[in-house]
């Protein structure tokens, strides 16, 4: 009884906390059935980031804040990691610490400077001695940290979505132009294998022009969401999905797709349209853990089940997004590309398909011949050691050597603080569409008419 009451009252926070920015002062107007968010216009004096490039770090320091599931097993990657020092550890939880801790002992590494409690990341920013903020906390907590960490003059990486609102997106574009630092979101789906070789792929032209492209975050994540011992902290996820609808997760699925499509590098997301189910998964999945009479079982969750969003480019390409974290089903992140020469699905089945004959798949042989050959040249590098290293497979390794790589080398990122606010920015506008009946929603231009400056996506690389 005592913990259904704790929930209770968390979930009633959650509630309170929730609607501040989905009623009230909206941050859109509505305009011939058109929903359309402020775009802030550039202070004076601030110019864009793209492809900033910033001094060589030689050996990167790093600071980790959050050190939950995400940030625990970040930790452990990075001590396989050269050219970077891991100067201190934070989380408002001190036996999480202690854990991050003991992991560099037994990697052989010198104990890094502990800080613990609701308020000790301001601290941790603030050391002179570090050069970047790599940020595993929970969603709230991305965007005043890593805002925080750019005035202090670090650079940053943070999980993901970077941001909840497009106002939050505007605020993180702006300090990033403002420091002159690097805001990395930590999209790893965009370093896994097969997403990394279709891109190798469109990039050589197998595909054609791309027309139409899919990605997903299906998930089924409804035990953990219920988790009070092992989940997620303080069910911080559970709390957020109790009052949002729409998809507050696009990126993993996303994140790939747009490197396709190179947007804000010649291409951007004009429009969306969002429409969510209703919700039954959570409802009938805490009845059966809790009781058909407890609390759980009867809040009124507001996210969707399942949420489609589709999105127009400037090009007039096409994207669907979907999420469902909260159906019984296989995990799928579609990533599927459709071009006028042919196709590439990874989920559920691995396809590839190409004219004349994309009627039908190649045969697994072919497929795995062709994957091998268009291995991208950063697998070729690292994938190696990333499959050995793990974190989802090897895709995490991969992300934080390419960030690693990048400081190190004074290189432009692989995602820039663009890409962390275009991705992230759905959330709310898949939320808001959802709520106005799947109204079109105007997408706004982070770059501010810059978007066909840089032409093609590309890894950077060193000579
Ligand atoms: N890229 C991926 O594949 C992937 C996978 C899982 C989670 N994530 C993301 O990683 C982030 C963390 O997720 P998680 O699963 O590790 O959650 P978690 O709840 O296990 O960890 C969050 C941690 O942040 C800490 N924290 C919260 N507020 C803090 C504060 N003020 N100061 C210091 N520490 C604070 C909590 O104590 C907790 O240890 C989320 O943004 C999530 O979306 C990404």
């Amino acid at each position: 009884m005592k913990l259904q009451s704790i929930f209770g009252a968390l979930l009633a926070l959650a509630l309170l906390a929730g609607c501040s920015h989905v009623a009230g002062d909206a941050p859109y107007r509505i305009v011939d059935n058109e929903i359309i968010f402020a775009e802030p216009d550039r202070a004076e004096g601030q110019h864009d980031v793209l492809q900033l490039r910033c001094d060589p770090i030689p050996v990167v320091r790093v600071a980790f804040i959050g050190l939950g599931m995400r940030g625990s097993s970040a930790v452990e990657r990075f001590t396989k990691l050269d050219d970077v020092e891991i100067v201190a550890l934070c989380d408002k939880v001190p036996a999480r610490v202690e854990r991050a801790q003991h992991t560099l002992a037994v990697n052989g590494l010198p104990a890094a400077l502990e800080f613990t409690g609701e308020e000790a990341w301001r601290k941790v920013c603030e050391l002179e001695n570090v050069d970047l903020i790599y940020n595993c906390t929970d969603w709230e907590m991305h965007v005043p940290i890593a805002l925080y960490a750019m005035e202090q003059g670090r650079h940053v990486a943070v999980e993901v979505p970077a941001a909840l609102t497009v106002r939050d997106c505007w605020a993180l574009v702006d300090a990033a132009e403002r420091t002159r630092r690097h805001c990395m979101m930590l999209e790893n789906c965009c370093y896994d294998f097969f997403e990394m070789a279709t891109l190798n792929m469109a990039q050589a032209g197998l595909f054609g022009e791309i027309v139409h492209v899919e990605g997903a975050y299906i998930h089924d994540l409804r035990s953990l969401q219920f988790d009070r011992e092992n989940g997620y902290a303080d069910m911080w996820r559970l709390r957020h999905n109790t009052v949002h609808t729409g998809n507050p997760y696009p990126t993993h699925g996303l994140g790939p797709l747009c490197q396709l499509l190179d947007i804000h590098r010649g291409d951007r997301m004009e429009r969306l349209v969002s429409l969510s189910s209703d919700q039954f998964g959570m409802s009938a999945y805490a009845a059966r853990k809790y009781g058909p009479e407890s609390p759980e079982a009867k809040v009124p969750y507001a996210l969707g089940d399942m949420n489609t969003t589709l999105i127009r480019t400037a090009k007039g390409k096409s994207i669907l997004i979907q999420h469902d974290v909260t159906s019984p089903r296989p995990y799928n992140r579609l990533h599927t590309i459709s071009g006028t020469k042919g196709f590439a699905q990874k989920y559920p089945v691995p396809a590839l398909a190409f004219d004349p004959d994309a009627h039908r798949p190649l045969s697994e042989e072919r497929m795995e011949e062709l994957l091998r050959r268009y291995e991208h040249p950063v697998i070729q590098e690292i994938g190696e050691k990333a499959r050995e290293v793990g974190g989802h497979g090897g895709m995490d390794f991969i992300m934080d050597y390419r960030l690693i790589y990048c400081l190190h080398n004074g290189l432009p990122l692989d995602q820039d603080v663009y890409d962390a606010a275009e991705w992230s920015s759905i959330a709310e506008m898949s939320e808001v569409s959802v709520r106005h009946g799947g109204v079109p929603v105007r997408m706004p231009d982070f770059t501010r008419g810059a978007w066909r400056s840089v032409q093609g996506f590309r890894h950077a690389r060193i000579e």
